[in-house]
Order: C-alpha cells, then structure tokens, then sequence
C-alpha cells in the first residue's frame, strides 16, 4: 500500500468521516451574516478553533479540510491549527481550487478555476502540514445543462489538479457537485450525476491516476430542492447507489459524500441509509459543511460564552454522523444522551 493510499484508507477509518470547514472568506461571510457575527480575522480563527477544539470529536472525524487562510492561523495558545489537528490524531486537508467562475461562451455555467502555481502551492501546503486537498466543480442541471462542454472541461481540470496532488504526495479529493437546486426528479438527478462520475474517471484514467490514492466528493441523488413529491429517504438511498455502483471504480477507497444544502438530519439519514444496504466496494462517510456545522454556528452566535453549547452541538452531529457510517444512527438518536 502506498502512503497515499494509507492516508485515503485513514481518511474513511471505520466510523469516521471528514469535517469541511475550507469556506472561502465569501462564504464563511454569509455564514456570519447568518448569525449576525462580523467576519473579521479574529472571528473566524475563534470560530475554527472552536470546532478544531472540540473534545472528543476525534473519535468521529477524521480529517478537517482548511482554507488558505485557517492553515496559516493558530489556537489561541499559539499551537498552528495543522499541528493541534494532528495532536488529535486527525489529518489536515487544503481546499485548493480558486472558486467557480463563468465559463467561457457558455450558458450560465462554470468552470473552476486554480491550476496556474498549483504544484508551488501544493508543495507550500505539504509544508505547513496538509495530507490531502480537495477541488469542487459545479454543474447545474435544465433541460440543456449540464452540457458536454461544461462535464468535460471540469473533469479535465479535476484530473489535472488530481494528478498535481498525486505528484505532490497529497491525497486528492475529487469533488464533481451537480447542484440540486430546482424542480428536477430523482432520474434527472441520476443521469447528470453519472454523466458527470463517467466524464470525470475518463479524465483521472486518461491523467494516469492510481485511484486507490483519491476519495471522491459527490453530491446525493436527489429531487431538486423545489421538487413537488419529492424522493424519501429509502429511494435517495437507493437511486445513488445505483448511480455510483455504475460510474465509480472498486478501487477508490471512498466515496465522502457532500451535504449541498440538505437539512443535517437528512444528510445524516441518507448516508445511514446507504450503509444499511451495504456492504459496498468502497466505504461510504461524508464531508460535511453545512450538515455539520449548522447547529454549532447557530449554537455559538458570534459569542465567547456560547463555546461550549457550540462545541456540543458540533459533537453531536458528528457523532450522528459517525454512527451513519455503519447504517447504526436512528432518528431517536438525535435527542437521547444530549447534554
Ligand atoms: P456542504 O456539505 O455544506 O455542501 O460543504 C461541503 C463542501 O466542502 C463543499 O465544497
């Protein structure tokens, strides 16, 4: 086994999964407005030493992805935050990509961007101490979209980075969102998906990948959020796994699902009900933004006194979390043993 594929093996040990906390500073900024927290430097360290922090979350998460500027910042006693990850025993990632921007004589559609300097920057990583990086393209689904154009330029440029990271010694998160936004059916959802998975391991094939060193980070197949009638949880389950089952080589190690705006306990019932219907080629855990996030940030207001009560509530969700990792969480669970 090689050290990337060991890294990729850690990444989705048994009962753990990934905490995303890489929100670019637009991002975490409507975050903050959320709560009405300012978005000053200050607060964002506080906010990401909190979580980073937090007791026992280790025991759940496995692997904290950061943004540019959070690998280069410390915990209040002065400990770089790749560092107090580590004592953890949990791996540092980068989020590497620069944003999706418009792609050229499109329709309204993107292409992300971030390749020029990649391999100086991911050198520079390594040095402060990621293990993993991860880059995210965006497809919208209409009746023309995603077109062709936009599936295969992304998977290109994911390939490329990809290829970047395997050189650099860095485990690659390969990350092809199809958004679920709109009106759109569970089988619309479906065939852009795998449209998407099929474009992009022809590229990771065609760049030389050795895929037991990569994790893929895709969305579920879903119902558009403003879908009448939309998909349970059982046929979520179901349709994705037909889906990856179709597209995603047995050689990826895991598949570290995305949440994209799904409510956490429906992103916590969805992988549960996944692991349920296993065992699957490759593990199935997630990497988790909002789903694992929300409660805490709310939890937590902006205010130093509300750490703890913030630290709970992100405990919590990765505990749920982890437990949908082996089909064992049940919707009870949310409220029994909470502090
Ligand atoms: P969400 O889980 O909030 O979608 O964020 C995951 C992520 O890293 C998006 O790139």
């Amino acid at each position: 086994m090689t050290s990337l594929e060991d890294t990729a093996r850690a990444l989705v040990a048994e009962g753990k999964g990934i905490l995303a906390a890489d929100e670019s500073d637009g991002t975490i900024k409507k975050r903050f407005d959320s709560i009405g927290a300012e978005s000053t430097e200050g607060n964002r360290r506080a906010y990401r030493e909190l979580l980073f922090a937090t007791d026992g979350a280790e025991d759940y998460i496995s692997g904290v992805i950061l943004f540019d500027e959070t690998i280069r910042q410390s915990a209040e006693d002065g400990t770089p935050f790749p560092k107090l990850l580590e004592s953890k025993g949990i791996i540092p990632g980068i989020k590497v990509d620069k944003g999706a921007k418009p792609l050229a004589l499109s329709e309204d559609e993107t292409i992300t961007e971030g390749l020029d300097g990649l391999r100086d920057r991911l050198n520079e990583y390594r040095e402060l101490g990621a293990r993993f990086a991860k880059w995210r393209a965006t497809y919208s689904i209409a009746a023309d979209k995603p077109s062709e154009y936009c599936v295969w330029t992304n998977a290109h440029a994911l390939a490329r980075y990809a290829a970047l990271c395997q050189e650099a010694g860095l485990v690659p998160i390969v990350e092809p969102e199809v958004l679920q936004d709109g009106t759109h059916t569970l089988e619309e959802s479906s065939k852009a998906t795998g449209r998407v998975l099929q474009a992009v391991y022809t590229e990771l094939h065609d760049q030389r990948l050795d895929y037991r060193g990569t994790l893929l980070k895709p969305n579920m197949v879903l119902s558009g959020y403003d879908a009448t009638d939309r998909a349970g949880v059982q046929e979520v389950a179901e349709a994705t796994l037909e889906c990856f089952y179709k597209h995603v080589p047995a050689a990826v190690p895991g598949i570290v699902f995305l949440s994209g705006g799904q409510s956490d306990e429906d992103a916590t019932a969805h992988l549960n009900a996944m692991n349920a219907l296993g065992p699957h080629p490759w593990e199935l855990s997630f990497s988790y933004g909002r789903a694992l996030q929300a409660p805490a940030l709310k939890a937590w207001g902006g205010k130093p006194e509300n750490v703890e009560a913030a630290q709970r509530a992100y405990y919590h969700r990765a505990k749920m979390n982890g437990a949908a990792r082996t089909g064992m969480y049940a919707p009870e669970m949310e409220t029994a043993g909470v502090a």
